[in-house]
């Protein structure tokens, strides 16, 4: 176990090639520009963007200080709602005081445009550093426990993140995570005038919690939760848990009972996840730190390791699922969001309407075949046709097993 020295870890990652461009279409004010909007701010470089602001470094010149300015579209300040929301979880989250949360310093609105001053971080966000691929499994779970105690805190404090995904976790200098946006993914979900952008949602729609995906009412605490077991996966294996996933030690050497802790925070069902970030916290600890128990009789030989899959057809795997899962969260995020239906009677239809389109095509190719024009068809066409038929089988079967896998 070689633990990782967070100054050469972050040297790497600030190296990183992730764009600065978000998916908005929107183009940020110049730091030029914006020093001279916002009074008391020299605004200095651009370090970020996403799905919704673009976010700058700046100096705080009556302090002395460094800062993150975040910066929203127009769209969200011509919307005096969505102005009064931005505002209102300012307030809430400048209550926030915790050495892993992100604190809030002000915010404001010029003319059309939003901002906010939050702590700087210098550093780089977590996606930045797994993307450089050296990020241990030892260092993912010592990252783990320590963004469980600051959920804990704004939980205990009320606050439900609802965006944890790995950019809005920075890591700093010493290798310590801090959670960025609390609060900022609610007053953009809450939107109705399109201030939620296709981007962000498919951004971060992998790290939502089923019930967050159907649209349901209350999502609460546990929402964070799954998204942070979705986060200790990817940070274990390098890749999303998507449709029938294996568990971590299938895929990485750590220990077994990570498997069981990764499963449980990604229950469908909140009430069989872990109830409170202490919960994962502790079991995270215990399975990353004090050996495995002895089984109870020495086992009778060492069973050969499962073969592993071969890279190409996880990729696949991966590719399918993530297009099933997209596909769904269209259906029932998309639809689901807006109607009290549930995210099984989306299924449900996409389901039966697959099933109504496939059996109808293979319907109308037997009485096609059946119907007699009077003179017999040239063998070619009846084999066109029996291969059509055959390929309109093959997209029912291969649909089923798409949506029910
Ligand atoms: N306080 C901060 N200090 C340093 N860097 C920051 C800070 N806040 C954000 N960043 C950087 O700016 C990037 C963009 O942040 P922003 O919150 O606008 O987008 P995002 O987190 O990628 O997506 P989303 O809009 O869904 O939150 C972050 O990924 C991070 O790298
Ligand atoms: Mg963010």
């Amino acid at each position: 176990m070689t633990p990782q020295d967070p100054a050469s870890l972050l040297a790497t990652a600030k190296d990183s090639t992730q764009p600065l461009s978000g998916p908005s279409s929107w183009t940020p004010p110049t730091p030029e520009e914006l020093s001279g909007l916002i009074p008391g701010l020299a605004v200095e470089a651009l370090i970020g963007r996403g799905g919704m602001g673009a976010v700058f470094r700046a100096r705080q010149v009556r302090l002395d200080r460094l800062v993150a300015l975040k910066v929203l579209p127009p769209a969200v300040g011509r919307d005096p709602e969505a102005a009064e929301r931005v505002a209102r979880e300012a307030r809430a989250l400048a209550k926030l005081n915790h050495p892993g949360i992100i604190s809030v310093y002000d915010h404001g609105q010029v003319g059309e445009l939003l901002w906010l001053t939050m702590e700087l971080i210098d550093g780089a966000n977590l996606r930045q550093v797994m993307e450089t691929g050296s990020l241990s499994p030892e260092t993912a779970l010592r990252l783990i426990p320590c963004l469980c105690k600051a959920l804990q805190y704004a939980h205990d404090q009320g606050v439900v993140h609802r965006d944890l995904k790995p950019e809005n976790i920075l890591i700093d200098a010493q290798g310590a995570p801090w959670i960025a946006d609390f609060g900022l993914a609610k007053m953009a979900s809450e939107d109705e005038a399109g201030l939620t952008q296709t981007g962000q949602l498919l951004g971060s729609y992998r790290y939502m919690a089923p019930e967050q995906i159907a649209g349901a009412k209350t999502v609460d605490h546990r929402a964070d939760i799954y998204a942070l077991g979705v986060v200790l996966y990817e940070l274990l294996t390098g890749s999303l848990p998507q449709g029938r996933f294996e568990p971590p030690s299938r895929r990485v050497a750590v220990d077994v009972r990570l498997d069981e802790v990764v499963l449980r925070s990604l229950e469908r069902d909140p009430q069989r996840r872990y109830q409170r970030a202490e919960d994962l916290s502790r079991a995270v600890t215990a399975a990353g730190s004090s050996p495995a128990p002895a089984p109870a009789a020495a086992p009778p030989a060492a069973a050969p390791a499962a073969a592993p899959l071969p890279t190409w057809w996880q990729r696949l795997q991966d590719t399918r699922r993530s297009h099933r899962d997209r596909m769904l969260a269209g259906v029932c995020g998309g639809l689901g969001a807006s109607t009290p239906l549930p995210t099984w009677l989306w299924r449900a239809i996409l389901l039966m309407g697959l099933l109504c389109w496939g059996v109808g095509g293979v319907a109308y190719l037997v009485l096609w075949i059946s119907i007699p024009d009077g003179a017999d068809p040239p063998p070619r066409t009846t084999a066109w046709t029996w291969a059509v038929a055959a390929m309109f089988l093959i997209l029912i079967l291969f649909s089923i097993l798409y949506v029910l896998s």
